[in-house]
């Protein structure tokens, strides 16, 4: 093959034959997904701290479990030391920097200008809707619960996780009210972060809260406190998005759909934040939490990587 700068390329014929054709690449590297509700309560996926900080094998456990059902715990992970935490999440992968900084360690700070660092209750909702590739997971790690004086640690009020599995709601959704399953499949909306000066953070464009490609459902965009105005003109009006909307957060708020859980000191939650939303419950006295954002390509390549050979990676991936 002559190039226009007169450079000339060999190709042998297998190669040529290989590529000619339609994509190659072997599908088989994947991992089946369980759709959970409220039962997951009583066997939580969970694998180790020492599992994961000793061997690839946890690594790969661990990222396995978040691919099958959208999160697991690392149990046993020590509390008195929060750069223990970030060391076991960077053995997924490096931290994502944020407007809000990379690691994070903090109390209730109103300063921060996100609900996040209140004691207000959340509902169920994911993260970085505002970006254009919100981040693939999220991590959590309550390091100590301090009550307000005159409450003892036994009885200190609330503070409760909240996980729902988005794609199993979706999944409900699209059977029970496949119209307003539709709808939130098409209407594109803006998505921004302005609540910090001289930061304003959008999507490159709109982007619908359940985003299919190819047929499947990829993503769940969902946060009432970062969404813009509904607009014209997306093929549904505003009224009939918001039907939708209803019918969903109705959904999600369901007692089969949602998943409670106390997290305590040792164990840390890590979840796929394009599948399942969180929120907690509002709480007294003072938390101290520590946890981090990591990139969807840089986990799922991690995944890849430890939970098959190289050649079915590349075999995967080139074809
Ligand atoms: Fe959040």
């Amino acid at each position: 093959m002559l190039g226009s700068d007169g450079h000339e390329s060999n190709y042998d014929w297998d190669f040529i034959q290989h590529y000619v054709k339609e994509d190659k690449r072997d599908r088989s590297v994947t991992q089946d997904q369980h759709y959970w509700g409220a039962e997951i309560a009583s066997n939580p996926p969970t694998v180790s701290y020492n599992e994961v900080m000793n061997s690839d094998q946890g690594v790969a456990d661990l990222t396995a479990k978040i691919q099958k059902y959208g999160f697991s715990f690392i149990s046993s992970t020590p509390s008195h030391d929060p750069d223990l935490t970030r060391q076991v999440l960077e053995r997924i992968a490096f931290i994502r920097l944020t407007h809000y900084g990379g690691f994070y360690d903090f109390i209730p700070d109103l300063a921060m200008a996100d609900t996040a660092y209140t004691n207000l209750a959340l509902p169920a909702h994911t993260d970085n809707t505002y970006f254009t590739d919100p981040s693939g997971l999220q991590a959590f790690h309550l390091l100590s619960h301090t009550p307000p004086p005159g409450v003892s640690a036994e009885t200190v009020q609330g503070g409760a996780s909240l996980l729902v599995d988005g794609f199993n709601a979706a999944k409900v959704l699209k059977k029970e009210d496949p119209k307003a399953y539709e709808i939130l499949t098409q209407v594109r909306l803006p998505w921004h972060a302005s609540g910090n000066a001289g930061i304003t953070i959008t999507p490159d464009r709109l982007y619908p809260v359940l985003e299919v490609v190819d047929g499947e459902l990829g993503r769940v965009r969902w946060n009432n406190d970062d969404r813009g105005v509904v607009p014209f003109g997306e093929g549904y009006t505003p009224e009939e998005w918001y039907g939708a909307a209803r019918k969903w957060d109705e959904m999600l708020r369901r007692r089969e759909s949602e998943y409670w859980v106390q997290l305590t000191p040792g164990r840390v939650l890590v979840f796929d934040n394009w599948r399942v939303m969180h929120g907690r419950s509002a709480f007294e006295g003072i938390r101290r939490i520590c946890g981090a954002y990591i990139n969807r390509d840089d986990w799922i390549s991690r995944w890849r990587n430890t939970n098959f050979d190289r050649k079915k990676v590349l075999d995967s991936v080139i074809g």
